[in-house]
């Protein structure tokens, strides 16, 4: 097992990332070059990077209640800039409010 890196599994795009440990999620993947993950204001305030946490143990810093809720939260969503993985991760992108299909009346 490397214990230098978390192999960050990307279910919905099929894809695997190799995060240094230590680093935050969404800055791992821009180290890579990758593009698996949105990534907008880098510091929790605009909800682009929203994901789904699928299985795997993560550190998180404070993450704003209007993008990720209590009940979100218990569900594994979160923010891929303010989680830390401290394991490896399966977990599934795009699950930004804002390109979910909205009710339509
Ligand atoms: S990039 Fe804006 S909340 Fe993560």
């Amino acid at each position: 097992m490397d214990t230098e890196f978390c192999r960050i599994h990307v279910r919905n795009r099929d894809q695997v990332l190799l995060i240094r440990r230590g680093d935050k999620l969404l800055q791992g993947m821009e180290q890579c070059g990758q593009q698996l993950i949105r990534v907008g204001c880098r510091k929790g305030g605009c909800g682009l990077c929203r994901i789904r946490i699928l299985s795997g143990e993560v550190a998180c810093e404070k993450m704003s209640r209007c993008h990720v809720s209590a009940e979100d939260r218990a569900l594994g969503y979160a923010l891929a800039c303010r989680v830390i993985p401290q394991t490896d991760l399966v977990i599934e992108s795009d699950h930004c409010r804002l390109f979910q299909n909205t009710p339509t009346e």
